[in-house]
């Protein structure tokens, strides 16, 4: 049997500005596959939090004249606002300047110092403050002034200093033993070949400990070294389970985690330098990674400069959150590049929730209402009304499949195809035209009901407050809720059920008139 238990994470944000959608982005698709682990019965602890260590963050305060720990402050709060705003059910939120963290970094640190990977030399060689990460020559383009630039665009300057080195060059073929025997360990896979090709390349020593600021954990028993963020980082995986208490419940219930959703700018380091420290520190290794794309804004890369990066706020202020949380889960191929458009925003929102899913509640609902006072029909079972509700539960078998290697861009387009046949459903059977046979018009409507039953069950992760507008408007009790539920045979609201007043659930929204 597989265990119950469920443990997944968001990468934790740098908080040296204000929150930014691509954070936002992940949250929500994080958060849509907590709630569908949920949903399936598993106990699911999710963790996110802020990365608050390291150069970029000294630099940043500097410039606005305030200290690290008052930017980290500041800027925490309010990527725990975001966590809030998007109605995120995350467990917990780490600060990895909190003292259980620190506790949880020495630990491993000291783990692998007495396994025989870290060392003591010095560091000579580029580093980018802006991807907190080490780099190669080989990897850079040099300017006309002599300037050097990583593949992302980001200055590099010449470190030399004392420093600690990881021994990743002895974990080469492990970590290709593994990635080989668990062909699903990074997600997609074009992630992963480039992964493979990259370790097959040859890995070098990782210098982990920094001596020239002290904005970091004390690497233990060696003053004025400070971890290498990346290492610190990391483990807020483990510190959110309880490390370094191995043997409590936290951490052998959650440990190891199913899954890290990250972006994909920092595959390496969670598929290459995390699985390393953990083998070193002889630690389980995570289930899986998968990392996501990045998003544009109406088709171009967002930048300050260009004044078109989004305001994670923005839209929710103008459209609810559901619908946006909505358009991130179906509009963007999870794992692929994604864009934010205004214009395919209002019409996602308005074919697929208003006009699919939210005319099929109301049209029975309202209906009921109407015809029978309000007071659930009976179904009787004709072969066309079994049938569409077989063909809603092969639908939302269809969704689980997708999300076992959380593909929610297919499990909502799979809610939105069985939605859809219901809608035609609906129209062939055209209930409102059964006036002299009311019992024929309650079994359409029950049979109706019982499909947005259905659906609104298996939408919660991805709609949460509608769907359970919609479970609500369908006096579904809060323990009839569950995937189970969904898929399960019969009439889920028993006829004769007084259900509340229908009320409509999905907003439409206008396009911009174009000038
Ligand atoms: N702060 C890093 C970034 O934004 C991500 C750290 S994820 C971690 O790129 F788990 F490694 F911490």
């Amino acid at each position: 049997m597989t265990r119950n238990a469920y443990y997944l994470t968001t990468a934790i944000a740098y908080p040296n500005g204000e929150p930014h959608i691509g954070y936002a982005y992940e949250l929500v698709t994080t958060d849509a596959i907590a709630r569908w682990r949920r949903l399936e019965g598993h106990e699911v602890y999710f963790l996110t939090g802020t990365d608050e260590h390291g150069i970029k963050m000294v630099q940043t305060a500097a410039a606005q004249g305030i200290t690290a720990r008052e930017l980290a402050d500041a800027n925490s709060a309010r990527f725990r606002a975001v966590t809030q705003t998007l109605n995120i059910s995350n467990s917990d939120f780490i600060r990895t300047t909190e003292p259980r963290h620190r506790a949880s970094a020495e630990q491993i640190w000291r783990k692998m110092l007495a396994n025989g990977d870290i060392y003591q030399s010095t560091y000579e060689g580029w580093y980018s403050v802006r991807d907190e990460a080490y780099f190669d020559e080989a990897e850079l383009t040099t300017a006309t002034d002599g300037k050097r630039f990583t593949p992302s665009g980001a200055e590099v300057t010449w470190v030399e200093e004392p420093s600690y080195f990881f021994r990743l060059s002895a974990y080469e073929d492990r970590l290709l033993a593994h990635y080989e025997a668990n062909p699903q360990f990074i997600l997609p896979l074009e992630r992963r070949n480039e992964v493979v090709s990259f370790v097959k390349g040859g890995l070098q020593d990782l210098s982990i400990s920094r001596t020239t600021f002290d904005w970091g954990i004390p690497v233990p028993d060696a003053p004025g070294h400070v971890m290498y963020v990346w290492i610190d980082a990391l483990t807020n995986y483990l510190t959110g389970v309880g490390y370094p208490d191995e043997d409590g419940k936290m951490f052998q219930k959650f440990w190891p985690a199913d899954l890290h959703v990250i972006g994909k700018d920092i595959i390496r380091f969670h598929t290459v330098y995390w699985p390393a420290f953990l083998l070193s520190a002889a630690l389980p290794l995570p289930k899986r990674v998968h990392a996501h794309g990045f998003l544009t804004s109406e088709g171009k890369k967002m930048s300050k400069s260009l004044g078109n990066v989004v305001d994670p706020f923005a839209p929710l202020a103008e459209f609810g959150v559901d619908p946006v949380r909505y358009y991130c889960l179906r509009e963007i191929s999870f794992g692929q590049d994604g864009d934010w458009g205004r214009e395919k925003f209002v019409n996602r929102n308005n074919a697929d929730l208003a006009n699919n899913f939210g005319n099929l509640a109301q049209r029975s609902l309202s209906m009921i209402a109407k015809n029978f006072g309000g007071v659930m029909p009976e179904r009787n079972g004709t072969p066309v009304d079994n049938s569409i509700i077989f063909e809603t539960i092969a639908g939302i078998e269809r969704m689980t499949t997708a999300m076992q290697t959380e593909q929610v861009h297919e499990a909502t387009g799979e809610l939105i195809a069985l939605l859809s046949a219901a809608n035609l459903y609906f129209a062939e059977q055209a209930p409102w035209a059964q006036k002299a046979d009311l019992p024929r018009m309650g079994s359409i409507l029950a049979t109706t009901a019982d499909v947005v039953r259905r659906a609104a069950i298996a939408a919660q992760p991805f709609v949460p407050d509608s769907a359970t507008k919609l479970l609500d408007l369908l006096a579904v009790p809060a323990d009839q809720r569950l995937l189970e539920h969904a898929v399960a045979p019969g009439q889920g609201v028993p006829a004769g059920t007084m259900l509340p007043p229908p009320e409509p659930v999905f907003k439409k929204f206008e396009q911009l008139k174009s000038s």
